[in-house]
């Protein structure tokens, strides 16, 4: 029988009346009517009908009913249009079906873990352990097919505006981007290591310096952080960089790479330019540098409006140092003690140690356990602070800055979430702008890089350092796409001078700089291009696109919550000889 398929499962329509096709694919479902059997086969393009009856002989008949679901097989056949009645107008090849004249079985399969076509999903382990039945189902097949779509579509654009495509090495040294190294042991070099690339920074800095001038990689990366939804250990970013440009030359090229990106894959026009915000406008209205602006609801600081407070709790915090801020949950006067206590374990479960309310029923009338401590005039002026309206709980967190904005910008998105405030197919970019170029690590006592140490300060030159360093803003820019951010990029120093600048700040000791950028600082030297670049992260971005929580869903083969890949339980252990052979000793504990 020949078996080498003339069509897909997608493509028969009543066109095709008559032909004689042969289809391969998997069995999707079997029915049984008396001498009748119906076996739709299934592969990446559709579904497609066929049925069995006696005019293929007994023989073929019998081996059709011993098919079973998810078997690789071979049907030939004649197309012919079904009877009205029996169409499905919800498949493309509804109008059709093939009447079986051949069937050969590819392989049989072992019971499955779940079936395929089952709407309710099954448990995300049992998908990770066997991923590759789970590739068959319809939202991966689409998740897989976006993201191939979306990739083509940003390669088309990039080598349209004249970028070129270069890989950089997956074997290097240290990238720092604010997470641990993967490291490799070199056999050859016993005892040395090689990192994986957070990100392939430095190489495309200098292949500025290599006259490059515009370069684009879509490059996988490797950060040792723990897994959650939106971080994975390897990753894929859109990598991109410029030469002779500056922020706006870099925000312009993505708004029109996202538009065209948009409109060919989703068919959705954006309008463009997106908004901007600055990074302290960010945190001052949303507690956040990646507000998720699809609703409004602004925090609010009341530490002005507090001061003198009998409110323990406010006023030890405001003695320290630390801040009131505050949320107004709309309409939320008519939920219970316990729907409340859900908002305070959001706030909770993001450091703070509790979370204060309020219930503001009338402006005459408030309610809540802390309204002892307040006078109604009081409580008024919080709530008219606040913007709130009648029928709010005012919620609030008293605290460190950091802590309390991470409650407000956790408690905000939450509301905006269960309050259903925005529409969840809409897609708001957001640029975030003026980044400040260096914060505070109060855990060690030193300055950290807000983005990377490679972004330019403002002004671009060592003048910059003369300001207070907390203070000093950064040449920097976020994308954030419905609250996440997607893309992140600077423009970068190009000046040796500047480079050592940063990291003396950063308290990196001169001999680390020197061992680990040396060749980098001399690169600077030979005549750098002022440059630009950003990174996109493409799962995040596949998996905004589809409406997905979580970046799993868009990777074919990802790794579990706790960095384990379930089908093949990487990492493993290793022989002993292949130790010995990188002279590694493993300690006992
Ligand atoms: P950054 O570290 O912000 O910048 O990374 C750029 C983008 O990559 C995505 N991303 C991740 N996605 C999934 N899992 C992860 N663990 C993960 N980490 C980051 C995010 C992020 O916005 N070299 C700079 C870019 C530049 O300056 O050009 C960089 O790597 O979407
Ligand atoms: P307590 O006096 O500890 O019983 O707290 C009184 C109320 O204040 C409770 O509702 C707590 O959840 C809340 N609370 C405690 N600590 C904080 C804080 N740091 N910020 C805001 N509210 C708090």
């Amino acid at each position: 029988m020949e078996t080498k398929r003339t069509h897909t499962c997608g493509e028969l329509k009543k066109s095709n009346e008559g032909e004689r096709v042969v289809l391969n694919g998997w069995v999707d479902s079997v029915r049984t009517y008396g001498s009748l059997q119906f076996v739709d086969l299934r592969d990446r393009y559709g579904i497609t009908q066929t049925v069995f009856d006696e005019s293929g002989g007994s023989d073929l008949l019998n081996r059709a009913k011993g098919l079973h679901l998810e078997y690789c097989v071979c049907i030939s056949g004649t197309v012919r249009t079904r009877p009205e009645g029996q169409r499905n107008s919800e498949r493309s090849t509804g109008d059709i079906e093939v009447l079986a004249d051949g069937l050969k079985v590819f392989s049989r399969t072992r019971s499955q873990p779940f079936v395929i076509g089952d709407p309710e999903e099954p448990g995300e382990e049992t998908r990770l352990k066997y991923r590759f039945l789970d590739l068959r189902r319809e939202p991966m097949q689409k998740a897989m097919r976006v993201r191939s779509e979306v990739t083509h579509s940003i390669r088309s654009f990039m080598e349209g505006e004249g970028f070129w495509d270069i890989e950089t090495p997956a074997l290097g040294r240290s990238t720092p981007e604010g997470a641990r190294d993967y490291l490799v042991p070199s056999r050859v070099n016993r005892g040395k290591f090689y990192a994986l690339p957070q990100s392939p920074q430095q190489y495309k800095q200098l292949l500025m310096v290599g006259g490059v001038d515009k370069y684009y990689q879509i490059a996988r990366c490797f950060r040792d952080e723990d897994p959650r939804a939106d971080r994975q250990p390897e990753f894929t970013q859109f990598d991109v960089e410029m030469s002779f440009a500056d922020r706006e030359d870099v925000l312009s090229m993505s708004e029109r790479l996202l538009k065209r990106v948009f409109s060919e894959v989703m068919g959705i026009e954006l309008s463009t330019p997106f908004p901007r915000m600055s990074h302290a406008q960010a945190v001052e209205k949303y507690a956040s540098d990646k507000p998720d602006l699809r609703f409004g609801l602004e925090v609010t600081t009341l530490d002005e409006l507090l001061r003198g407070t009998d409110f323990k709790v406010f006023k030890n915090v405001l003695q320290g140092g630390g801040t009131v801020r505050a949320l107004a949950a709309p309409g939320a006067a008519e939920w219970s003690r316990k729907q409340i206590k859900e908002l305070e374990t959001v706030c909770t479960s993001s450091g703070a140690k509790g979370m204060a309310w309020l219930k503001y029923i009338s402006d005459e009338e408030f309610t809540g356990p802390i309204l002892k401590f307040f006078s109604a005039g009081k409580a008024l002026e919080m709530a008219k602070a606040m913007n709130a309206n009648q029928g709010d709980v005012l919620c609030f967190v008293a605290d460190k800055k950091q802590t309390a904005n991470a409650c407000m910008h956790n408690l905000r998105n939450y509301i905006g979430r269960t309050f259903n405030l925005y529409d969840r197919e809409e897609f708001h970019f957001l640029w975030i702008v003026d980044f400040p170029l260096f914060k505070w690590n109060e855990d060690e006592g030193r300055y950290d890089s807000e983005h990377h140490p490679f972004t330019a300060p403002i002004p671009q030159d060592v003048a910059a350092f003369e300001q207070d360093k907390e203070l000093i803003p950064s040449a920097s820019y976020d994308l954030v796409m419905n609250g996440l951010e997607l893309a992140s990029g600077s423009q970068r120093i190009h000046e040796p001078e500047v480079q050592s600048k940063v990291f003396e700040v950063l308290k990196l000791d001169e001999e680390t700089v020197r061992e680990r950028f040396g060749f980098f600082i001399d690169a600077l030297s030979y005549g750098t291009p002022p440059h630009a670049g950003i990174a996109f992260g493409l799962d995040r971005f596949v998996g905004l696109c589809l409406g997905h929580e979580s970046i799993r869903e868009v990777i074919a083969f990802p790794k579990n919550t706790r960095g384990i890949d379930m089908m093949n339980g990487a990492p493993g252990t290793v022989d002993r000889e292949q130790l010995d052979e990188l002279g590694i000793e493993l300690s006992e504990d």
